[in-house]
This record gives structure tokens, C-alpha cells and sequence, in this order.
């Protein structure tokens, strides 16, 4: 009974402290935005955010970084937008906001993860026929393509895979590299995509409007799922006893705000150890050798990326609004003058 009671208290106690420590987290939760000099002595053009949510971007003139020894600075042509970019926005899943990205304030107010431009120090060189705005769309969805049909997919000559969401950023790089790898693509898009996708490569193309991949009678070495859109055991129906799922996308708009992917990816752990088929998910590994190699395929002409459309800078809001609609095609950039 005693023992039951101090149990009791002890819990109780230690909630208290996470609420009390979880609110004076939240309240001293800030950014750079207050500290502002109002007129930068080196001044830059840049997209920022004082506090989530789109309608808080605002194009300002700030202060150039200067560069430590292990960083460089680049004078950024162009730039693209990935899905990455407006869950910073917005703070969601909001367990990303705990997880260091700000409880209250986002604590890095600048945005973007991809981009092409002239530096001092080499960061991956971009081939001379590779025009900015192709460089700049390489990236993210190109590294996360490369790594999940090499590394995650394990993908050789006649391995069938199925790229769920082919006709997207990562999808028509992954169209790309597997079919460079000499897989059989099956590649799964909208009615308006299927011309897209046939021309990047792909043997076979699935419109989701028309027919469900996973009620198919094909069986599939790998599935690249873009679009976590069926649940696990769907798409282990139609994967073959050995293969391989791989979970790149999650955190759509209609994803929980507050968990995004993290209940699937949780699913997709604990599932594997017990089955034959290989279940997991991939967070790209940004790196230069991976770079290189995706600028190697771009030079060869292996590899073209699939430009959309193209903002300017000012215009990053709307280019982030439309990424957030989930029907991008291909990559949409932004320019810089
Ligand atoms: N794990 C990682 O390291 C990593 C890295 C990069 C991206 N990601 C994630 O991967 C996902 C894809 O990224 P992305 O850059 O390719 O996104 P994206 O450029 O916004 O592409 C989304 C694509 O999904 C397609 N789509 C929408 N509904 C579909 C459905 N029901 N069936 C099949 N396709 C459908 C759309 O085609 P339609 O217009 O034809 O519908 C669109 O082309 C995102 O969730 C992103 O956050 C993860």
C-alpha cells in the first residue's frame, strides 16, 4: 500500500516537473528575429520566418553570413523547394518542434536545403552543361532517389521495383537511376503523369485514378513508396518473399500534425524482424560523393531533371504553398537575380 502510494506521488511529481519544464521551454523558445540591426553593413537578400506558418514569410535584406573554416559561402542562382522545407514552415509534425526545431519560435529563421550557385570553396562541382536550375533541383530528391534504389533497394539488371509517386521530385530522379541500374520500373502516377513518366524511363506506368497497384497480379523485388498511401500489408501482398520496402514519404498535409510518418515508420521497426520481406525507411545522407555521382549521371545524361515550375524569390511563399499540395512535377525551383 505505502509502496503503491510513493509510486503514486513519485509519478505525479515528475509530470509536474515535465509540464512545468515543457512551459518554460516553450515560453523561452525564441529566435534571432528580435536582435535584428536595421540596416545590415553586408546586405543580402533573403526569404525568413519569425514564427510558423506561411503566411509569416517575409523576402528581407539581412546581414551576409561570414563562413567559419569548415563552412563556405555561396553566392546561391538557384535554389528548389522540397516538402522538407514547408514542414519547417509550418512546425509540423509538431513533435519536430520539440525534437530542436522550436517549441514556440522556429529557432533557425532562414529556409531551404537545396541549391546551385558559385562558391569560394568546392561543395560538389556542377557540370558545365548542367544549367543552375537543374543543379539546384539535385539535391535532396535526387540523393534521396540515389540512395534508395541503390543502397535501400538494393537494385540490379531486371529487379522489378515499383516507385509509388513517380512522376514527383524523388520519383522521376528514382525513374531515372533504376532504370541507369537496369531494373524493370514500374512507376505510379495520375492520368496527367503517365506521359512523364513513360519518357523518363519507365517500362510499365500504373494511373492510381484507374487501378490499384497493390490489388495487382505483379510481384515486385522492391517498392519505393513516395506516397505511404496503402497500408503495410497491401503492399506486402505484392512484394516478392525477399523483397524490399522502403519508406521515403510521410508527413503529407493529411498526415496527423502532430506525428506525421512516425507511426508507420514505428510499424515498419517492429514488423520486420518477423517477416521475410525487408520493411523499412530511409532519411537521406546529404552527401558530396553522392553528389558527385548525381552529377556524373546528370553530365552522361543518364539522369535529367524534371523541372515544374520555376518562382523567384519573392515568390517562395506560393513556390512552398504549391510543393505543400503534394502534385508537384518533377521539381520547382526558385531563381535567384
Ligand atoms: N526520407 C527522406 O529522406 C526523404 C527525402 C525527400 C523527400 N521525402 C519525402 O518523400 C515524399 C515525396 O517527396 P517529393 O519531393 O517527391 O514530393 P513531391 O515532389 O511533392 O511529389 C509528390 C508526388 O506524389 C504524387 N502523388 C500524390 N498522390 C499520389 C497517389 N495517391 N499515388 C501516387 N502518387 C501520388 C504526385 O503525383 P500526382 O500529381 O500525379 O498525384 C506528385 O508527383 C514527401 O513526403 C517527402 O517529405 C523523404
Amino acid at each position: 500500500m505505502k509502496l503503491k502510494r510513493i509510486l503514486k506521488w513519485s509519478a505525479g511529481i515528475i509530470l509536474l516537473a515535465l509540464i512545468m519544464w515543457f512551459q518554460v521551454a516553450y515560453w523561452t523558445s525564441t529566435n534571432d528575429c528580435d536582435h535584428k540591426t536595421a540596416a545590415p553593413n553586408n546586405p543580402m537578400k533573403a526569404i525568413t520566418y519569425c514564427d510558423y506558418g506561411l503566411a509569416n514569410l517575409k523576402l528581407e535584406t539581412i546581414d551576409k553570413p561570414t563562413p567559419n573554416d569548415d563552412q563556405v559561402l555561396v553566392r546561391v542562382r538557384a535554389a528548389s523547394v522540397n516538402p522538407y522545407d514547408w514542414h519547417f514552415v509550418e512546425g509540423t509534425p509538431k513533435i519536430m518542434r520539440a525534437m530542436g526545431v522550436g517549441l514556440r519560435k522556429p529557432k533557425d529563421t532562414r529556409l531551404g536545403v537545396d541549391f546551385a550557385g558559385t562558391a569560394t570553396g568546392s561543395v560538389a562541382l556542377k557540370p558545365a552543361s548542367i544549367a543552375f536550375e537543374q543543379a539546384a533541383s539535385a539535391n535532396i530528391a535526387g540523393i534521396t532517389a540515389l540512395q534508395a534504389v541503390r543502397d535501400k533497394g538494393k537494385l540490379g539488371p531486371g529487379q522489378k521495383v515499383l516507385i509509388n509517386g513517380a512522376s514527383g521530385g524523388v520519383g522521376t530522379f528514382a525513374v531515372q537511376i533504376a532504370k541507369s541500374l537496369g531494373a524493370d520500373v514500374t512507376g505510379v502516377c495520375s492520368t496527367r503523369n503517365v506521359d512523364l513518366v513513360r519518357s523518363l524511363g519507365a517500362d510499365h506506368v500504373i494511373d492510381y485514378t484507374k487501378e490499384d497497384f497493390a490489388k495487382g497480379t505483379e510481384r515486385y523485388d522492391a517498392i519505393l513508396d513516395n506516397v505511404p498511401n496503402h497500408t503495410l500489408s497491401e503492399c506486402r501482398r505484392v512484394l516478392s518473399p525477399k523483397g524490399k520496402y522502403v519508406l521515403i514519404g510521410g508527413g503529407g498535409p493529411n498526415d496527423s500534425r502532430w506525428i506525421g510518418p512516425f507511426g508507420r515508420i514505428i510499424k515498419t521497426m517492429v514488423l520486420s524482424p518477423f517477416i521475410s520481406q525487408e520493411m523499412g525507411m530511409m532519411m537521406a545522407d546529404t552527401s558530396q560523393k553522392d553528389l558527385t555521382i548525381l552529377a556524373d549521371l546528370m553530365q552522361s545524361g543518364k539522369v535529367k531533371p524534371v523541372i515544374d515550375r520555376t518562382y523567384k524569390l519573392s515568390e517562395v511563399p506560393a513556390a512552398i504553398a504549391y510543393v505543400e499540395e503534394g502534385h508537384a512535377r518533377g521539381k520547382v525551383i526558385i531563381t535567384i537575380d
